[in-house]
């Protein structure tokens, strides 16, 4: 595999977790805080989708069944947006790597241009509670932020508080039916992912069924001390 256009020693630091643990939610946070970049590969491929590519007509069956899209897909897709120069500052990697295939195929992608992990967090969280999370989650359609009808809601009802936007929008995969697909995958291919980092001498395990602050607060304090 080619390299990436990355400068030497950004931080990767990877957020692991089943659907609806907070990777996103806690992604976002940690790039306002850090300045690094959140990589979403659930987000490039909805994007995708939406453009319309070859790679988004593929992936969007398998993403509506609660399916992993190809390793071949999401690797590719990844590798484009690692090239971007925004990522020198360091990248928060949400929803990849979601296989040992992938796993493999970033050591490899990273050892080309002379990175490392910092360290690969583990958020935990009970298959309980991820349903009730998924099913009130909605984001903005102006900016991203996420939001929960319970847990995180807007200040102003129907207005997202960073942007001010009015278009608020909830996802196709969002549903009961597809969120046990997900947890399934989640279990079968990317669970493996906890032991491999382990392994490797980065892995960090996080509760992350308290509120969203204190487990920001204590992320926040786990990167720092990763990253140096
Ligand atoms: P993706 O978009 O990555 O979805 P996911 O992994 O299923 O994760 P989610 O986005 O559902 O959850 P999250 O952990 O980010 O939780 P969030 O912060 O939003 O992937 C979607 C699909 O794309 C996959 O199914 C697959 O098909 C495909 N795909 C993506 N990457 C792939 C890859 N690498 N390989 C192959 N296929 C891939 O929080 C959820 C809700 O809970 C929010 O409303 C939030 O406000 C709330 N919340 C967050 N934290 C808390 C808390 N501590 N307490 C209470 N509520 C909270």
């Amino acid at each position: 595999m080619d390299g990436a256009n990355v400068p030497t020693m950004a931080p990767v630091l990877i957020l692991l977790g089943p659907p609806g643990a907070g990777k996103g939610t806690q992604a976002r946070m940690l790039q306002e805080a850090h300045g690094f970049v959140q990589l979403s590969t659930g987000d490039l491929l909805r994007a995708a989708v939406a453009a319309g590519t070859d790679a988004g007509k593929e992936a969007k069956a398998v993403m509506e069944a609660g399916g992993l899209v190809s390793d071949e897909i999401v690797i590719a897709i990844l590798k484009d947006r690692l090239a971007d120069p925004d990522c020198a500052t360091g990248v928060i990697l949400d929803g990849f790597p979601r296989t040992t295939g992938q796993a493999e195929a970033l050591d490899t992608l990273l050892a080309d241009t002379g990175q490392q992990i910092n360290a690969a967090i583990s958020l935990e969280v009970d298959d309980a509670a991820m349903v009730a999370r998924i099913s009130g989650r909605f984001t903005c359609g102006g900016c991203g932020e996420g939001y929960h009808d319970v847990n995180k809601p807007t200040r102003v009802l129907g207005i997202c508080d960073k942007c001010g936007s009015s278009h608020m929008k909830r996802r196709a995969d969002d549903n009961a039916e597809t969120v046990g697909e997900r947890l399934s995958a989640y279990h079968a291919q990317t669970a493996p992912l906890i032991a491999y980092y382990e392994g490797k001498g980065v892995l960090q395990s996080l509760d992350a069924m308290g509120d969203i602050k204190t487990i920001a607060t204590t992320l926040s304090g786990m990167v720092r001390n990763a990253v140096g």
